[in-house]
């Protein structure tokens, strides 16, 4: 019997993670606790708490509010703290910074004094390929590689990462990282990539692609991102880190065919603009270490591409009422002014 308190579990990610857990391992009981901002909503949970009536329960919180952890710890007897609350979306650190130096560095430090304070509870940090910053030649980042992020989020993300570290070496937490490829799937905000540009293209809107499109990236399917993080958690060393992706990479604008093809929508939607401040050119990850545990992603780039789009074409529901709301200004402000490349450069 394990009782997980999942931190961040109404947003894209965590929220396919409680759906997965619960699934899997009928012992298990999960208490999501989140703060509810713009990516976390409850829409995300709505067939869990269906499915899963007393298995599964809802704490609004910020894990910034120590007494309220503290609460949430001891309400429900948790022994296992899984952490997916972050704030995510690169092009936001690059506007306003302010929020991801709180949450992602603050708040996972907030979150291991409260572990450590109930007596050393077993900790997982969800952390990202990003921290590792920009990957020369046909290197794939080991584990072991020293981080160099290098947009604020990446940066925040690192120091949380140094922080789980450190509450291990110095406290003995028994913790774990998983650091995550570029995850696609059903209930991403459609503020990130893919949803971004599926979206776009139902409403016959042009596609914004950074600079030249040559950005490589592992797009990893999200229920393999999350096997991937229930492997290292039921089955992973203590103080280890352990990535999860494909191990392999595909350009941005690969993927924006494979998108359009699937969509049946004309090449001309696509826009070449004014590249992102700083942006990594590529990732990607060796993903030995976590295949030596047992596990194994199911889905190819390709499949995990055209997985997603139908989930979107399949649910506006869960979409139009987002893209006509907050996500106009915010639209606005990231690709309102950025200008249209006639020749794409790298
Ligand atoms: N999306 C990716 O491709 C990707 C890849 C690798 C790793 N990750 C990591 O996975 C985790 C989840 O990412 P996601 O894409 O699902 O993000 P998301 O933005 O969809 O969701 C983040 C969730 O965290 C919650 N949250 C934010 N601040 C909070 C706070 N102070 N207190 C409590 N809850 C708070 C939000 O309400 C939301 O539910 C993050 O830690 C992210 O860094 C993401």
């Amino acid at each position: 019997m394990q009782t997980l308190l999942v931190t961040g579990g109404a947003g894209f990610i965590g929220s396919n993670f409680v759906r997965y857990v619960l699934e899997q391992h009928t012992d298990t009981t999960v208490v999501v606790y989140d703060k509810l901002t713009y990516a976390g909503r409850m829409e995300n949970l709505v067939d869990v708490a269906e499915n899963f009536a007393g298995r599964y329960h809802f704490m609004q919180g910020d894990i910034c509010d120590a007494p309220a952890v503290n609460a949430a710890l001891d309400q429900f007897g948790i022994d296992t703290i899984v952490n997916f609350a972050a704030e995510t979306h690169v092009d936001r650190s690059i506007l306003d910074p302010d929020a991801f130096m709180r949450t992602d560095v603050y708040g996972t430090y907030v979150l291991l004094e409260a572990a450590q304070k109930h007596g050393g509870l077993r900790y997982h940090q969800v952390s990202t390929d990003e921290v590792y910053g920009h990957i020369h030649g046909d290197h794939r980042s080991l584990e072991t590689d020293c981080m160099a992020p290098r947009s604020p989020y990446a940066a925040s993300k690192a120091g949380g990462d140094h922080l789980v570290n450190a509450y291990h070496i110095t406290y003995g937490l028994p913790i774990t990282i998983s650091r995550g490829a570029n995850n696609i799937g059903p209930y991403q905000y459609p503020e990130k990539v893919v949803p971004l540009f599926v979206t776009n293209a139902l409403n016959d809107m042009h596609l914004p692609v950074y600079g030249d499109g040559g950005q490589q990236r592992d797009y990893q399917y999200v229920q393999d991102h999350c096997a991937g993080i229930d492997m290292v958690l039921r089955r992973g060393v203590i103080g280890e880190s352990y990535n999860v992706g494909t191990g392999k990479e595909m350009t941005n604008l690969r993927m924006v065919e494979i998108l359009l093809d699937e969509l049946g929508k004309p090449a001309s939607l696509i826009r070449h603009v004014e590249d992102r401040a700083g942006h990594d050119r590529r990732y990607c990850m060796n993903v030995d270490k976590l295949l030596a545990l047992g596990w194994e992603p199911e889905y190819t780039h390709e499949e995990a591409i055209r997985a997603t789009v139908r989930w979107y074409v399949a649910n506006p529901w869960w979409w139009e009422p987002i893209r006509s709301g907050e996500f106009k200004e915010y639209y606005q402000r990231v690709y309102g002014q950025r200008k249209t490349l006639s020749t794409p450069a790298a």
